[in-house]
């Protein structure tokens, strides 16, 4: 077995695991396992749960990363005291006994696995119009800084992408560092945004018309609102005025209403409101034989602001594709009214321009944004500019698999361990040893 001393990033260089990983003592009673760490913190691992978390080759297939049911809920099934917990110094294993079996734990792995240790969500910084963003890219260096422009985006939830191609290959291009696209009910899975009168009347008055798009998050009437989006510059001529793009700190908002009004939060973090769309029409050239396969009515029913596990963070679901209450969920004309005077203040912070960075997305110009994090939204489009974007989208399973893939392979860790892991302790594992 390995010692703290390892090479796990660049050959040549060993590097010591950081204190939080280090074992000061270890103790075990039947039920449980104890450990102090050297930062001074303490960890209980209950027996049960040291038996359920087994990764051996009998009860467990490494390569497949699966396990094999039956063997494995017979012993974890069973009642079996912990007879013996041992540590030598200097290893970066424990290795456990019980009457029917022992095994070994990858001790790193076991001090991330305690979330009574974990902060909340330290990777976020949040940021209003005056902040100074580093979060500017070039896509010629899109692979070799991806880890830098992932964690922008985890960081500050919009990123900036200089010098892609200004096509749909160019927009592939940078999506699909991520992963797949997102399948959207359309004829295609990447959307054409350009003001004109006939799609707005047609199709969509916000998205497709001249004026102010109001900042909102895409797909708020979807269960999964979309994760990170592209908006890619395809050509940009604006001759009188130039059209801005806004992006507003989702969690700052969330933050400052928190503050300033309790209740107000309160009210928009536990009532459910409805979310709508209804569109039967295509955007997009189609066969009239194929608008019906395209056509869409959606509904649902959620808070518009909602804590969510995996980043560690509140985040909005909010549009103008709202539908009001249904009139099951709260029949007090009191509380309805201090629900809208909440709602009126999310708003006002959204729309407010000290909440807002500007851009203009020029051709070549891609903007990321993870799309609950921030909302967005563009100034309105002078009528002698032309000017089109690319937009497509990757779900949350394709974000975060790119996300745990990359801090997985930072940590050094084996597969049989980084399966299953949560997002935060792939974090902390990424960073257990010392630079
Ligand atoms: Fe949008």
């Amino acid at each position: 077995m390995a010692s703290h001393l390892r090479a796990p990033l660049r050959a040549g260089v060993t590097s010591l695991l950081r204190v939080p990983f280090r074992v000061e003592a270890v103790s075990h009673c039947r039920d449980f396992l104890k450990i102090t760490w050297k930062d001074g913190a303490k960890s209980e691992f209950p027996n049960i749960w040291l038996r359920s978390s087994i990764r051996d080759e009998q009860f467990f297939d490494a390569g497949s990363c699966l396990y094999r049911l039956e063997k494995y809920l017979a012993f974890v099934s069973k009642d079996s005291s912990l007879l013996s917990a041992e540590y030598h110094e200097g290893n970066d294993f424990l290795k456990v006994q019980w009457p029917e079996h022992s095994t070994t734990f990858d001790l790193s792995w076991l001090r991330a696995q305690d979330t009574t240790h974990h902060d909340n969500a330290p990777q976020v910084v949040t940021w209003t119009a005056d902040s100074i963003l580093d979060n500017f890219f070039d896509y010629s260096r899109i692979v070799e800084d991806m880890e830098s422009w992932m964690m922008c985006l985890r960081k500050y939830g919009v990123a900036y992408m200089r010098g892609v191609p200004p096509n749909e290959e160019g927009l592939k291009g940078v999506l699909h560092t991520i992963g797949k696209i997102r399948q959207r009910y359309h004829p295609t899975d990447i959307t054409l945004l350009i003001a004109d009168h006939k799609l707005a009347e047609e199709n969509d008055r916000d998205v497709y018309g001249f004026g102010t798009l109001a900042p909102h998050t895409d797909h708020g009437y979807y269960l999964s609102q979309g994760k990170v989006a592209c908006l890619l510059g395809s050509r940009y001529n604006a001759p009188v005025q130039d059209t801005v793009n806004f992006f507003i700190d989702n969690v700052k908002v969330i933050e400052d209403i928190r503050e300033e009004d309790p209740e107000a939060f309160e009210l928009l973090s536990t009532v459910p409101i409805r979310a709508a769309r209804r569109r039967l029409t295509v955007q997009e050239e189609c066969r009239p034989s194929e608008v019906a396969m395209y056509q869409v009515d959606i509904h649902l029913q959620r808070p518009l602001i909602y804590f969510d596990e995996n980043d560690g963070h509140y985040k909005l679901r909010f549009s103008t594709k709202q539908a009001g209450f249904e009139l099951s969920s709260d029949k007090s004309p009191s509380k309805m009214l201090k629900y809208y005077k909440a709602y009126e203040l999310l708003r006002s912070k959204v729309y407010d321009p000290k909440y807002q960075q500007r851009i203009v997305v020029k051709e070549g110009m891609a903007a990321l944004y993870d799309n609950s994090r921030v909302c967005h939204g563009r100034g309105p489009i002078h009528q002698t500019t032309q000017r089109t974007i690319l937009a497509a989208d990757v779900v949350d399973q394709v974000w975060y698999s790119r996300c745990r893939l990359m801090l997985g392979k930072k940590s050094g860790l084996e597969d049989r361990w980084l399966f299953g892991c949560s997002l935060k302790a792939l974090d902390l594992l990424s960073d257990r040893y010392e630079k």
